[in-house]
């Protein structure tokens, strides 16, 4: 899609027609769009810019002046006697200001209501009542002729046959979204691969794909929903002047319309429900690509009217795309601390879901075969909330000549030690252990972070030079540093030095859990070094235990009591363990908490449901051990109810009781809050 220097603007001009008419065919013709929306926005949006720059090149037949999609030929048609409008698109909060003072300009009126909501990222329809019956139901297709589809939407359970109450117009035609929640769709696509049948690859595709089936009875199978949010021919009858009566109306009529549909007021009104929804978008259980505004009085819809197919009177204000196409520059192998090597994609830099990416994990060799990711491919990166971005797919059509598969390496690309990946493990590994300069950075940061041995101001860039300078080359070596040998390293000031070593120092003292944690042996997370920690009761138990003798503990497996083994029998971590004491690290051996006494001496819990992150009698030991008590019953007197996953009548009777109810994650915060005060309290 490069431009060529000597490209005329009636080549450029037909270019991008040529593309747009692809694209559309693809998304409109086989519900398989090969790009993302953002890509089509842009390539229609440099058309328009093309034809205002040069007006002779806008003809009635460019994509710019109709609504794009050709009806498919199997469904009849169906003429939109009041035409299924469009909405232009704001994404900046000036445009929005430009929007409302506009308004305001046109109008000469000093106050404006906007009802405001939620954009949908469904398809939209038009549905016909007359005498309050369903008669026809019909897609908007380029806007003015769609698709007859009554029979699929008469499948659907939130489109009403008939309209409830009184009142409606002997002809009444109202618009909304079909779309697919997120739940639906992914439920539809887990059947659909127990079934070995196609996947879909968003709600939006899933909805469209559905509706438009020409076997109602496969669509009777589909979670489509719809929401209405306007009106279109209304004969025979009155509707109320303002957007938001109206929809209180449909509402009464039984016809299903936003919840989070809302009147503000001015351009502060707007942003206000824009940043809301923001907030909000990851949890409504639906996709949305931006918010829609329009001016709430119909008789100030009529005095503003339309420019081209879009109404003056509302404006889409669109959320960042979370979906952008990019190309992969290389795939590099990073090290981690347990010599893992995962491949990363460094791609051209793309602003996707408010932010520029530029690198997207791979996790590991399979998922990058799965995906089939090549150096050079052009593929849909997802940037969804705060989670890290994904590669979604590689757009295969776009995928260059020279594109090369990644090959893992053999050798590690930091140390030069064999790389191995056992038999039927995804996991391939540096052998180099400590050797391994990644290996040894990636065990100090965990070493020194929050929930291990807490030492704050070790952060990845010091850990970085310290080991390259070959001042650090394990845990131990950090609390041998001194002012001297910190000075040198790039922007350490004497203060941040002197800060830095009194954090060494005050990490010294800690507790065996997060000892254990800190020393990072495979497979050994916080829960397990904990369940360890409690079983043996002190570090020297641990030493020269078999496999056998740490698969007693509980939630320990054969995988880990075999890391475990190894690692308390290897003589250099016991080097290291015995460095590590010898400067000064101490922890509270751990005691038995003698009947009635500790932390939850007096109290009663409750468990119910699943618990995820331990089982359940290791609860109710760890309860007992601090001198609590577990009961079966919810009554008044019970302290707290812990509720895992699928809780039962326990919950309910102690949300009636107002008893205190803790989920997983507050009762593992309670359980380390007291694990850690016994142990300063035995330390004294
Ligand atoms: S109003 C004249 N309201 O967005 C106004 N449209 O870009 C016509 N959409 O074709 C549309 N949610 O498919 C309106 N609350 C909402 C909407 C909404 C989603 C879609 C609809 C429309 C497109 C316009």
């Amino acid at each position: 899609m490069t431009r060529a220097a000597d490209e005329s603007p009636a080549e450029r001009a037909h270019a991008l027609r040529a593309q747009l008419a692809h694209h559309d065919y693809r998304y409109y013709v086989l519900d398989d769009p090969e790009v993302p929306d953002a890509e089509y926005d842009r390539l229609m949006s440099a058309l328009r810019a093309l034809e205002a720059a040069h007006p002779e090149l806008a003809t009635p037949d460019s994509p710019t002046q109709r609504v794009a999609g050709t009806p498919a030929r199997e469904f009849g048609e169906v003429l939109h006697r009041v035409p299924m409008l469009s909405l232009d698109n704001a994404f900046t909060d000036e445009d929005i200001r430009t929007f409302d003072r506009r308004i305001h300009e046109r109008l000469d009126a000093g106050d404006v209501a906007y009802s405001c909501e939620p954009k949908l990222d469904g398809l939209a329809v038009s549905l016909l009542y007359e005498d309050g019956r369903l008669v026809r139901g019909a897609t908007r297709g380029d806007g003015m002729r769609g698709e007859d589809v009554t029979a699929n939407l008469r499948t659907m359970r939130t489109v009403p046959l008939e309209l409830r109450g009184r009142g409606w117009p002997a002809r009444l035609e109202v618009r909304g979204e079909v779309f697919m929640s997120q739940r639906g769709f992914d439920e539809m696509n887990r059947r659909a691969v127990e079934q070995g049948e196609k996947v879909f690859v968003n709600p939006r595709n899933a909805a469209a794909g559905s509706l438009r089936q020409l076997d109602s009875r496969i669509t009777a199978t589909r979670p489509l929903e719809i929401v209405f949010y306007g009106i279109g021919l209304v004969e025979g009858g009155e509707l109320p002047g303002r957007h938001s009566e109206i929809l209180a109306r449909l509402r009464e009529w039984g016809l299903r319309t936003s919840p989070e549909a809302r009147l503000v007021h001015g351009a502060a009104g707007l942003l206000g429900y824009y940043a809301e929804m923001g907030r909000r978008r990851p949890t409504l259980g639906y996709q949305i690509d931006g918010v829609v505004y329009k001016v709430d009085s119909l008789d100030y819809q009529r005095v503003l009217g339309f420019v081209a197919r879009a109404p003056r009177w509302a404006i889409a204000h669109k959320f960042p795309a979370q979906e952008e196409m990019t190309t992969v520059r290389d795939v590099e192998w990073q090290v981690g601390r347990t010599g893992a090597l995962t491949p990363v994609a460094r791609l051209a830099p793309v602003f996707v879901g408010g932010v520029t990416v530029t690198n997207a994990t791979l996790h590991n060799v399979d998922e990058l075969r799965r995906k089939d990711v090549h150096v050079g491919d052009t593929v849909i990166l997802r940037r969804a909330g705060d989670v890290i971005p994904e590669i979604v797919r590689v757009i295969p059509e776009r995928r260059p000549a020279d594109a090369r598969v990644p090959e893992l390496p053999t050798k590690c690309p930091v140390c030069g030690s064999d790389v191995e990946r056992p038999e039927g493990e995804a996991i391939a590994r540096c052998t180099g252990g400590l050797y391994c300069a990644a290996q040894r950075k990636e065990s100090l940061r965990h070493f020194a972070s929050r929930r291990a041995m807490d030492i704050q101001g070790l952060g990845d860039k010091v850990v970085e030079q310290l080991v390259d300078a070959g001042l650090v080359k394990d845990a131990a070596d950090l609390f041998a540093l001194d002012e001297a040998r910190l000075a040198g390293l790039e922007r350490m000031g004497d203060k941040s030095a002197r800060k830095l070593l009194d954090a060494i120092e005050k990490s010294k003292e800690t507790t065996l859990p997060r000892f254990l944690f800190a020393l990072g042996i495979r497979d050994v997370g916080e829960a397990t070094a904990a369940g360890v920690a409690e079983h043996f009761r002190s570090l020297d138990a641990m030493i020269g235990r078999t496999a056998d003798e740490f698969e007693v503990v509980r939630d320990v497996g054969p995988v880990v009591a075999k890391h475990l083994a190894a690692f308390f029998a290897e003589g250099h971590n016991l080097d290291v363990v015995a460095k590590l004491r010898a400067a000064g690290v101490r922890w509270p051996e751990l005691t038995a908490v003698a009947a009635g006494e500790g932390a939850f001496s007096g109290q009663t819990f409750v468990l119910t449901g699943t618990l995820t992150d331990l089982p359940r009698a290791d609860a109710e030991q760890f309860i007992k051990r601090h001198g609590g008590r577990v009961s079966g019953s919810v009554s008044a007197k019970t302290t707290y109810v812990v509720a895992g996953d699928s809780p039962g009548s326990k919950l309910e009777k102690a949300t009636q009781l107002g008893v205190k109810v803790l989920d997983e994650q507050a009762f593992a915060e309670l359980r380390r809050s007291v694990a850690e005060n016994e142990d300063a309290g035995h330390a004294s």
